[in-house]
């Protein structure tokens, strides 16, 4: 395919290349990139320095885009390959830019955009699990419904973020098999939440709304992230995990509105939940990942930011319910009202349970996961089989 689109290239026939470079995968775009840069940078090829053959690649990210032909809604640039040093990132990134996956980017960038999505992938796949135990005990054909539906938006969201993550990892050679793999061999980790028992029906209501809340906050903060493709996905996913909420929200309020039993049920399940979500958000001082990341726009806001947000949200919300919470520091300070004193969780033990895989659940989820894993090889396998039967047929064609 490559020597094809090169010969293409050489022949001039630009608009054919171009229309067919758009389909190809990514390792492949990225080799492509290296030849025709190669080309570019060794000067070798009057073709490769013609403002045509600039404004045709520009459409593909593969080079700078003359000034003249920048977007007219404004900052989305690419970033030149003539010009890949630290510093110009920064800046393309400070003036407002957004990356995307065709555009060169520091290594480290790349490999802070994997970990923050893969473990984002990988979180939404696990989150799954505690509700799934749910949808056979939901009270009424609705909330099994509702359940069902949440459940299968997870994994699609799973699913998409493994997409984002492979693209990124094609240079290293490392693709969705081996992103999958990760999860049971415990090679990335997943939030603190999903390790977490889901004992009673007011458990999943509170998962939906507390934890589905809080990703929220989180996610709509990386809706400003200065990768691009990440941004995209996440304005679909924001808008289903607002679904997520509401349906968590439903069952804690049929339940604050129930019998006793039933708000004793719901009261035991926040208190539960409640310290695991003061972890959700990470530690008060962040670590030189995250502030590498804040320096580089994949997020926008510091751990405490996000963790203040929920507080201001949630703790009128719980209150009003009736409901109590189960830290007696929790109040608003004094000369700073948007500020909420909070009493720490035990970072130390959700740290060791997030790293290690030894919270109440984690092995038993692990164990599921696996069996999935295992159990549907043969469809991944009759899937990619298709596919590549399906491409070998065109190229004849
Ligand atoms: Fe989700
Ligand atoms: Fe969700």
């Amino acid at each position: 395919m490559i020597k094809r689109l090169v010969r293409s290239y050489w022949r001039h026939r630009l608009d054919r290349a171009v229309i067919r470079y758009q389909y190809l995968t990514h390792p492949e775009v990225l080799r492509l990139s290296q030849i025709l840069d190669g080309w570019i940078l060794q000067g070798q090829y009057s073709l490769a320095r013609s403002e045509r053959w600039r404004s045709k690649l520009s459409r593909i990210g593969s080079i700078a885009r003359p000034e003249a032909v920048r977007s007219q809604k404004g900052v989305n640039t690419s970033m030149t390959r003539l010009n890949q040093s630290h510093e110009a990132f920064i800046e393309h990134i400070a003036r407002g830019n957004k990356i995307e996956a065709t555009d060169w980017m520091p290594d480290d960038y790349r490999q802070l955009l994997i970990k923050q999505i893969h473990m984002h992938a990988v979180s939404e796949i696990m989150g799954a699990y505690p509700e799934k135990e749910w949808v056979k005990y939901a009270p009424t054909i609705r909330r099994k419904l509702a359940l069902n539906a949440k459940i299968q938006d997870e994994i699609g969201h799973g699913q998409m973020l493994l997409r984002l993550a492979e693209d990124l990892s094609a240079p290293y050679g490392r693709g969705r098999e081996a992103l999958l793999e990760d999860i049971v061999e415990g090679r990335v980790k997943f939030h603190n939440v999903f390790h977490m028992p889901a004992p009673t029906w007011a458990d999943a209501g509170v998962i939906g709304f507390l934890v589905d809340g809080g990703a929220i906050i989180t996610q709509a903060m990386l809706l400003a992230s200065s990768y691009a493709p990440y941004a995209r996905m996440l304005k679909r996913i924001v808008a289903e995990e607002s679904f997520h909420m509401q349906c968590g929200e439903s069952v804690v309020l049929a339940l604050a509105s129930g019998t006793a039993a039933q708000r004793d049920m719901l009261q035991q399940a926040i208190n539960r939940w409640w310290p695991a979500m003061m972890f959700f958000f990470g530690p008060r001082e962040m670590g030189t990942q995250s502030r590498r990341m804040l320096e580089y726009r994949i997020r926008t806001m510091t751990n405490e930011e996000l963790r203040q947000k929920f507080l201001a949200r949630y703790v009128p919300r719980i209150r009003a319910l009736g409901m109590t919470l189960p830290d007696p520091d929790l109040h608003r300070d004094l000369d700073h009202p948007h500020y909420w004193h909070y009493t720490d969780p035990d970072w130390d033990a959700f740290n060791e349970m997030v790293h290690h895989n030894t919270g109440p659940m984690s092995q038993t989820r692990l164990a599921l996961r696996r069996g999935a894993q295992e159990g549907l090889a043969w469809a991944r396998q009759a899937t990619l089989t298709a596919h590549a039967t399906h491409c070998d047929l065109s190229a004849t064609l």
